[in-house]
């Protein structure tokens, strides 16, 4: 079965081919317009998209090698993400769909974050058991996800204010870093002592994250510190940026190991944007090694927004003959 997957919920334009599971290819085309305003503009995003889609679409078929004939069903972002980069993928998929006469799959993006992991690069690539927990940190979300199948999956625990990669990309703001500042504050973290700063944790209730106060003492100690010496920031960076990333991954840490202790699972599996922290990375990894549990780590291609998850989501949506109509509508926010 071969499905063509196509994703444009925020900034980056993505097509992929897929022939049951086994990927043929995955194109994306990220938007560097956004990087001069510090953040994703939405309508920048939307006709971007639009500049983008039709080129990445075809060269997403030709590197796959088949033929659009060839093709037996287009899955797509229906949501949640920006409304105008979802019009444009939803809009361009009902065209495509139709013209080659061929069902549409909606898919939600963050079951394909998550199903990211049955993705095969060949017949032998391992895929997690069910059930399994899976950490979902984004720009956009931080969630415990128990996946029981790829039908059946529920919210154990999400952040109730900032998400994992927010809590990076704005600390990284102050600190004067460009956008999106995450995958810097990585990299300067490795030359950098994590002990050197204390940041304030969250303490609430179960298994869900918060991490505004975090941010704000991020920021306090910046003002406090720039009062005393107006190069502190750069005389610092690298030890800011090891002790700002080691308190998110202890916050992302103690949440996703009291749901592991609690509910005994033995796979675990990280996706979204944050999960290519090569810190948060290790983190799981060592947690899992210590405790005899296996741990799904995403290659860094299938940690961001890609196709590829959206056509393995629509793949198993198919198999159920759950098709959608032309006529449905993007949804911003509402999970379907
Ligand atoms: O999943 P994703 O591409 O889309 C959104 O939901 O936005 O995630 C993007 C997020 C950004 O916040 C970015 O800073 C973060 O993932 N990110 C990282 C790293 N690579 C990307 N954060 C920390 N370390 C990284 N290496």
């Amino acid at each position: 079965m071969i499905i063509l997957g196509i994703e444009s919920s925020c900034d980056d334009t993505s097509a992929a081919v897929i022939k049951d599971c086994v990927l043929l290819s995955n194109v994306i085309a990220s938007q560097k317009v956004h990087e001069a305003y510090g953040g994703v503009v939405p309508e920048l995003a939307s006709r971007a998209h639009q500049q983008n889609i039709v080129p990445v679409v075809s060269e997403a078929i030709r590197q796959a090698g088949i033929n659009k004939s060839e093709i037996d069903a287009i899955a797509f972002t229906r949501g949640p993400g920006l409304p105008g980069s979802l019009h444009v993928g939803t809009a361009f998929s009902k065209g495509l769909a139709l013209a080659l006469n061929i069902p549409l799959v909606d898919v939600n993006h963050l079951h394909g974050h998550v199903l990211a992991h049955f993705i095969k690069e060949d017949e032998d690539t391992e895929v997690p058991d069910f059930p399994f927990l899976c950490l979902l940190i984004s720009g956009g979300n931080s969630q415990i996800i128990k996946v029981e199948s790829p039908y059946d999956m529920g919210i154990m625990g999400q952040t109730i204010d900032d998400a994992a990669g927010e809590a990076f990309d704005k600390c990284a703001k102050v600190m004067g870093l460009p956008y999106p500042g995450g995958p810097i504050i990585d990299q300067l973290a490795q030359q950098g002592d994590p002990k050197r700063f204390k940041f304030a944790k969250p303490h609430i209730e179960g298994y869900n994250y918060s991490f505004s106060g975090l941010k704000t003492s991020f920021l306090y100690t910046l003002r406090d510190e720039l009062k005393l010496n107006p190069n502190f920031i750069e005389e610092n960076k690298a030890d800011l940026a090891a002790s700002l990333q080691k308190t998110i991954i202890d916050i992302l840490m103690d949440k996703f190991g009291k749901a592991i202790k609690d509910t005994g699972i033995k796979t675990v599996a990280i996706g979204g944007g944050v999960s290519a922290n090569s810190g948060v990375r290790a983190a799981v990894q060592q947690y899992c090694d210590r405790r005899g549990i296996k741990a799904f780590i995403p290659k860094r291609t299938f940690t961001t927004d890609n196709a590829a998850m959206i056509a393995v989501a629509g793949h198993y949506k198919f198999l159920r003959g759950e098709t959608c109509d032309i006529t449905a509508p993007p949804f911003a926010r509402v999970i379907i």
